[in-house]
């Protein structure tokens, strides 16, 4: 699957956010290297720290059902600008590799990628729970 099709169903699954308190839509997708798709929007609370992001959504959703070999993650919102994971997603992003390609576009449908080596550089990552 194109990078642009990832975005697609992204854009797609910003359709079923459910943001009443901040009315900021996102949509995640993420492709694993077997070739599903699994797609997630953020879920806010009226307690809001029971909020969860579009990324981890989808993230969520595919280890869930048993896959972690996640290849790449379509994120958008309804910015003009890109929208890039917050940091919470960031790490646990990097739970499932720090190869794995993140894929942005702005209001113009203009898609950017990035490694999470260069959104998250230094991670704290399971090696570092080895004694
Ligand atoms: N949000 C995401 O879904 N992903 C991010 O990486 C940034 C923030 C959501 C959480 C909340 O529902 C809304 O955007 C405003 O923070």
């Amino acid at each position: 699957m194109t990078n642009e099709e990832l975005m697609e169903k992204a854009i797609g699954a910003k359709e079923f956010s459910h943001s009443p308190y901040s009315n900021f839509r996102v949509g995640a997708a993420l492709l694993t290297k077997s070739g599903k798709a699994y797609t997630g929007c953020n879920v806010e609370c009226a307690s809001y720290g029971g909020t969860n992001c579009a990324e981890r959504t989808a993230i969520f959703k595919a280890v869930s059902e048993g896959h972690k070999d996640i290849e790449k993650i379509a994120i958008t919102s309804d910015l003009d600008d890109y929208t890039f994971p917050c940091g919470i997603c960031r790490q646990v992003i990097v739970e499932f590799g720090l190869d794995i390609e993140i894929i942005l576009s702005n209001k113009d449908g203009k898609i950017k990628t990035f490694s999470m080596g260069e959104l998250l550089p230094h991670s704290f990552t399971e090696k570092d729970l080895k004694k």
